[in-house]
């Protein structure tokens, strides 16, 4: 955006919005151009808003003068879902982190979007209940980032995703109108369920402002088991075999080899690095049905060739446990200038399948492709390590890459399960929906944003780039 036109657009700003809230400092520019990945943009205005009214104003001069917005959370996505690639404004809901409500008797907390994933956790904890989702950024990342991408993480095997404890939400539209959808009941068919279009829509269709999630019980007990293989191969059939099997773990987490090795050079945990594969399983719930589990889980990896090289039976010892699987994306991040860490996820039954079809890849391409994920819902993060200043190197990564998601659309799967498409897989996007289907995605985004000004360029492929 041209200088004159920033400058009017930051006066609109200012007309309700605290001159401290509005930046335009190059600097601070710069530092909201990025995400968790190597997409890289820069925001023409950066606003830090504090309240729906702060986002409401926000969105109607956005509106009104046509300039993009880019919501923003903890800016740990992995698509570059919140880099701000056609500038704009950032809009940074961060300061907006106070949990508003916790409510023992309907089973709900309500807060605000900027609220770090972990602290509701242990917020609704202190009152005996349970917040599952649980994605491996949850230090970091905010409620609000994990409704607009629906995230995932391990616990998702037992118990669903971020949609499944969504009850409510309270959202902005361009324009300024302030929408309120759903609300605190477990059962509501009285209109369309609005609140799932905005979940998991990457900051397309508005901005969340306040979210009403569902708690559970907090399970009495847990217990994990981390497991050895020799062969990645079997790792995986004894993931299915379990699950064929009756037993819901809390976690089925893969990593390979070289995973582990990362992780290991990151923070020494005593991970079995001989071995090709480790998986960690988990269970919760009573003591005594958390141990049955763990026996009958123990049993079927065994008949698998798995040797369990941990059990933790308490609780503390099963979290720090599967410590080491949350530092899988950071630690990986040192093999290599750069990563590319991708979301595919398939049909369970699938797994061995693709899992031999992505070392295949790896092979042929000759990419170095580094291996994790959480296996139990077949969502696998095969990643790509490479160096983005060699040309050859990149245009190897590009088609290992295409192979990978063609794999997973060829065996029934999806190109993301919980980081979202953002910018990154959007061209494979034409692939995976007939165009019937873009064409609705396409008339939902311009029901709610008539001028594309919501993330514009982000989650769907552009008009006319799939027909
Ligand atoms: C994880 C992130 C990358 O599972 O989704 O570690
Ligand atoms: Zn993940």
């Amino acid at each position: 955006m041209g200088d004159q036109f920033v400058e009017k657009v930051v006066a609109g700003l200012q007309k309700r919005l605290r001159p401290d809230q509005v930046s335009v400092h190059p600097a601070e520019r710069l530092v909201y151009g990025y995400d968790a990945t190597w997409a890289e943009g820069l925001p023409d205005v950066v606003v830090h808003a504090e309240s729906t009214a702060d986002v409401a104003w926000v969105l109607r001069i956005a509106n009104e003068m046509e300039v993009p917005v880019i919501p923003r959370g903890g800016g740990t996505g992995l698509a570059g879902g919140a880099v701000p690639i056609t500038g704009g404004i950032c809009l940074n809901l961060a300061r907006m982190n106070r949990i508003l409500e916790i409510d023992p008797a309907d089973g709900i907390a309500v807060v605000q979007p900027g609220v770090i994933t972990n602290a509701l956790q242990k917020a609704v904890e202190a009152h005996g209940l349970f917040y599952p989702p649980d994605p491996a950024s949850l230090y970091m990342s905010t409620i609000g980032g994990n409704v607009a991408t629906n995230a995932g993480g391990p616990r998702c095997l037992k118990y669903g995703v971020t949609r499944d404890y969504v009850l409510g939400l309270e959202v902005v539209i361009p324009g300024g109108e302030v929408l309120r959808l759903g609300g605190r009941v477990m059962k509501d068919v009285s209109g369309y369920d609005l609140k799932h279009l905005f979940i998991g829509s990457e900051g397309t269709l508005g901005v969340i402002t306040e979210v009403t999630v569902r708690l559970l019980p907090r399970p009495p007990a847990l217990g994990a088991l981390a497991v050895a293989f020799d062969r990645l191969e079997s790792a995986c059939e004894a993931v299915v075999a379990i699950l064929s099997s009756g037993i819901l773990p809390l976690m089925a987490e893969l990593m390979d080899q070289e995973v582990m090795r990362a992780v290991e050079a990151f923070h020494p945990y005593g991970l079995p690095v001989e071995a090709e594969a480790l998986l960690l399983l988990a269970a919760d719930g009573e003591e005594e049905a958390v141990r049955a589990d763990l026996a009958r889980m123990v049993h079927r990896v065994q008949a698998f060739g798995g040797r369990v090289v941990r059990i933790a039976n308490d609780t503390k010892s099963a979290a720090d446990l599967w410590e080491p699987r949350r530092q899988a994306s950071p630690a990986i991040a040192r093999l290599a200038p750069h990563k590319l860490s991708e979301d595919i996820t398939v049909p369970r039954s699938r797994i061995p399948q693709m899992v031999r079809r992505i070392q295949q890849i790896a092979r042929e391409t000759r990419v170095p492709i580094v291996l994790y994920g959480h296996i139990g819902d077949g969502n696998l993060h095969p990643t790509l390590l490479c160096d983005r200043r060699n040309p050859e190197e990149m245009s190897r990564v590009a088609q290992a890459a295409t192979q990978i998601f063609h794999a997973a659309l060829e065996l029934g799967g999806v190109l993301s399960g919980e980081h979202g498409i953002g910018m990154l897989k959007q061209d494979f996007t034409p692939q995976a929906f007939p165009p019937a289907i873009i064409e609705k995605f396409w008339a939902i985004k311009l029901l709610f944003d008539p001028k594309n000004i919501m993330n514009p360029g982000k989650k769907l492929p552009l008009p006319g780039s799939w027909i």
